[in-house]
């Protein structure tokens, strides 16, 4: 991390124009009415959707559904100009500290399993709907 940015996590409007544009990342080749779709989902009471910011940008977006007990990470995505530069690991230090003694589950690729692995979550592998691997990734607290 540059000495000069400082990453500031808290809510991001659903509103909030740069959204969509950060949300993708983490869906995979979306059309604009899906985007539109799942930011819409984020309404639920159940739903929270957190960002990060250096100064007036958005550097990425973590998205969870919250169940009695467990926490799943539905979208998670940081630029690509800003990733390796700890934003993810803030986001899930962000998580582990909001929601103390939840469980935290995720579903991701191969991409991004080094990232979950590294964090100290148990991932494990199951074929996904089009023939590709997929991890299924769990951190207790
Ligand atoms: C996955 C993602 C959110 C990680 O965010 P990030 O801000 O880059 O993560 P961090 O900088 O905190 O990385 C922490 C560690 O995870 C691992 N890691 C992160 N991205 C990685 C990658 N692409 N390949 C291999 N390891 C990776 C590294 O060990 C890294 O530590 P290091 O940089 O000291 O080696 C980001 O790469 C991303 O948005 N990817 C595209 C969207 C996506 O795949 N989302 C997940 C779907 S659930």
């Amino acid at each position: 991390m540059n000495a000069g940015n400082k990453i500031i996590i808290k809510s991001v409007s659903l509103d909030d124009a740069r959204l969509p544009s950060v949300i993708y990342g983490a869906m995979g080749n979306p059309s604009p009415e899906k985007i539109l779709e799942v930011i819409g989902s984020y309404k639920n009471s159940d739903h929270v959707i957190i960002g990060a910011f250096i100064a007036d940008s958005l550097v990425g977006i973590l998205g969870v559904c919250k169940t009695s007990k467990i926490i799943t990470i539905r979208h998670i995505s940081v630029p690509l100009k800003y990733q390796r530069q700890g934003i993810g690991t803030l986001f899930l230090e962000e998580i582990k500290k909001r929601y103390e003694g939840y469980k935290i589950m995720a579903e991701t690729d191969t991409a991004s399993l080094d990232f979950y692995a590294k964090s100290g979550f148990t991932c494990r592998e199951f074929n996904g709907p089009y023939g590709n691997l997929r991890y299924k990734c769990e951190f207790n607290l």
